[in-house]
């Protein structure tokens, strides 16, 4: 017997003779049925991320079969194991709570299991990065599957989406120029198949970034989880995974500053979920590469916005796939992009684009030229109130607050939200800040996407659409409005956001990047004098959530776990004028 370290021969449980070991291991996996022939083959392990909770990964098990036709017709053998799977509305008390329990779960499976390279299936919005930050920390070949986006719904013949469209029709609803008949009906019908939310929103960016980054097949990003040709997709990926698993093509030959740089672009073109910032530094920094957010900031002045996708324009992915998916928009941006990153293709990202059909008229994708928004969709603030950064959202916000200088509303935590949001009394107007505390990665815990706090019902009832809002909060990549978010460091570790009253005066200047509390530093010395630590939690002290609590980093590094990123040796995005 050949003693490679591949195949069934890899990671041998340690029972301290080797021959045993794998003598054991062979009398277990042929109580599956395998034969002699199958187990000699390349082992392709396809991660299982369906879940009766998880929409979004309905269609896993059809994926997994055609990605087992692909492996076999390619010469391996598929193996199908499960991992845990997040979907945003299933996932107490938030999904990015989870999400680095995900990314465990995934390096460690990898690890164990005798894997020559894995197809990683997922869709909904951190599973992705889980599985990404799984698979660069384990460093087996790797190719990324996603579910795709759902195709829309429609309503008094208007088209529908998951969820910029459930957020418009609640804030209707709110403002109560929708009955609850109305609401109901609407209900029914914003997430009408399987697959991920079809508008931009950290899925959909998420998808796009990792094809840009070279982790999946040309093409990939954009197929509704619901047709035929994502099937077909699947097959190619497991067939490619075989490939990969000869050439040992690693993750951390592909996951480069260069590829970082690229699906930063992308982020940057497409208008882009916020949140994919945090899980693309979380990705880089497990292969030891720091995003540099000014840097962020200036590359996004010379990347404008060039789909025309909800929330921030009029179409959904399955509009996006139509008129030609990612190549599309890589064509557009070209000059800026590394074409000579390594991909899972096995060619340059460069190499991959010339093998695209030509770009034909369409009207999603913008010309370079003509965009959607020529200023970099996301900008990164600093100033007194976020020495440590904080974003927002410029491409989806009422341009008309850009420059603002208001009264600080402060809410302590998210349940004094809850509380007092509505209430008639609520002392506020349409020029006011609303500032909420507590709902960063380790007050909340875990940094929920509760960054767009909603507009006082009685402002919302008077026709009020956008008010500047500040948290240290994440943001729903479906949502629009001049919302600050990530404020790091976040209030919870006594981060400046924790010293703002309602009264203060705060300012937001997004062309100047500014960020400012404006109150004296001896008036905010004398206030963190008198800062109390928050209560201790009971939840606090065991299992995963003390991990989390002890462990979990700022917006600015990942909001990874401290011990799960190598500290970096290299920052992106390095060459900003190209
Ligand atoms: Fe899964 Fe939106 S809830 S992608």
């Amino acid at each position: 017997m050949a003693k490679s370290k591949s195949g069934m021969r890899k990671g041998l449980t340690a029972y301290g003779d080797e021959e045993f070991s794998f003598f054991m291991r062979k009398a277990f996996v042929k109580a599956m049925g395998y034969s002699d022939d199958a187990l000699d083959r390349p082992i392709i392990g396809i991660t299982n991320t369906y879940s009766g909770f998880n929409a979004c990964h309905r269609n896993v098990p059809e994926l997994i079969e055609a990605v087992k036709r692909g492996v076999m017709l390619a010469g391996g053998l598929p193996v199908e194991f499960p991992i845990i799977t997040l979907h945003e509305s299933f996932a107490h008390p938030t999904s990015m709570y989870l999400r680095n329990l995900m990314s465990i779960d995934t390096e460690e499976m990898i690890r164990a299991q005798p894997v020559d390279a894995v197809v990683l299936i997922g869709g909904c919005d951190k599973t992705v990065p889980a599985l990404l930050m799984g698979a660069a920390s384990a460093n087996v070949p790797a190719i990324m599957l996603v579910t795709g986006p759902m195709i829309t719904g429609d309503h008094k013949g208007e088209r529908l989406g998951a969820c910029t469209d459930c957020r418009r029709f609640w804030a209707r609803f709110r403002a109560g120029d929708i009955s609850a008949q109305e609401i109901s009906e609407v209900n029914n019908k914003l997430a009408p198949s399987a697959g991920t939310c079809m508008v931009m929103g950290t899925a959909s960016t998420m998808a796009l970034c990792t094809e840009a980054l070279g982790m999946m097949l040309p093409g990939g990003a954009c197929i509704p989880a619901v047709m035929a040709e994502r099937l077909r997709h699947a097959e190619a990926s497991g067939a490619r995974a075989v490939a990969m698993a000869k050439e040992k093509l690693t993750p951390d030959r592909i996951m480069t500053p260069a590829a970082f740089e690229n699906a930063l672009r992308v982020l940057l073109a497409v208008g882009g979920s916020t949140n994919a910032i945090v899980h693309l530094t979380a990705m880089a920094g497990r292969l030891g590469i720091e995003v540099d957010l000014d840097a962020f900031d200036r590359m996004g002045r010379e990347t404008p916005v060039l789909v025309d996708l909800k929330p921030t324009g009029q179409h959904y992915m399955e509009d996006l796939e139509k008129a030609g998916g990612l190549a599309v928009i890589l064509h557009e941006i070209k000059p800026l992009l590394n074409l000579k990153a390594l991909t899972v293709t096995g060619k340059t990202l460069g190499g991959n684009l010339a093998g695209a059909l030509p770009p034909w008229k369409q009207d999603v994708v913008r010309p370079f030229k003509d965009p959607i928004f020529k200023g970099g969709s996301i900008a990164v603030l600093r100033g007194n109130l976020a020495p440590g950064g904080a974003i927002i959202k410029q491409a989806a916000m009422d341009q008309r607050l850009v420059r603002h200088e208001g009264r600080a509303v402060v809410f302590e935590s998210l349940e004094d939200l809850a509380n007092r949001i509505d209430d008639p009394g609520l002392e506020v107007g349409a020029e006011d800040i609303l500032v909420m505390k507590q709902a960063g990665p380790r007050g909340a815990p875990g940094m929920p996407e509760a960054g767009y706090i909603p507009i006082p019902k009685k402002l919302a009832q008077k026709g009020v659409k956008d008010m500047v809002r500040i948290s240290d909060a994440r943001m729903s990549g479906t949502a629009f409005g001049a919302i600050v978010l990530h404020v790091t460091p976040e209030s919870a570790l006594g981060g400046p956001l924790a010293l703002v009253k309602t009264g203060d005066r705060i300012r937001l200047d997004v062309p100047a990047r500014k960020l400012d509390l404006l109150v004296s530093d001896a008036e905010l010395a004398a206030r963190r004098r008198q800062l109390k630590a928050p209560r201790p939690r009971k939840e606090d002290q065991r299992g995963y959530r003390k991990l989390f609590m002890a462990t979990v980093m700022q917006a600015d590094r990942g909001c990874d776990f401290d011990f799960l990123a190598p500290r970096g040796t290299m920052r992106i995005p390095r060459g900003i004028k190209r």
